[in-house]
């Protein structure tokens, strides 16, 4: 199909893209998917679910640092967390997508930003 007659995709704006690794190494057995199963939960009560700071957020299968997990990517910032517990989860929300701050002692790793913002 060539790219005249294939519709051009969508997405809603965001200001930050989580993306969580459930693969098969990080973490004990199940917490990345529970972590990753509570993100929607977490985002609408934070009020970031929707509208200009919006996190769009998804599962990916492995990342290829699988070690210290659960593993949570944030983008642009090209911030990635480990151990993000509920409790990590909840101070990440707060302080870095909802407060603009890094929440540095949960930081593994710190690229330039992806995209800027
Ligand atoms: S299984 Fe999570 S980074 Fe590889």
């Amino acid at each position: 199909m060539s790219t005249e007659t294939t519709p051009k995709p969508s997405i809603s704006p965001f200001k930050h893209y989580a993306l969580v690794c459930t693969g098969p190494r990080c973490g004990e057995e199940g917490a990345a998917q529970a972590l990753y199963d509570s993100l929607w939960g977490k985002l609408k009560a934070a009020g970031i679910h929707q509208g200009s700071e919006r996190t769009k957020f998804n599962a990916v299968g492995c990342f290829g640092a699988c070690k210290g997990g659960p593993i949570l990517c944030v983008q642009p910032a090209n911030t990635w967390y480990y151990n993000v517990t509920p409790d990590h989860l909840d101070r990440i929300i707060e302080e870095h997508l909802v407060g603009g701050q890094p929440v540095q002692e949960l930081v593994f790793y710190q690229g330039d930003p992806a995209c800027g913002a």
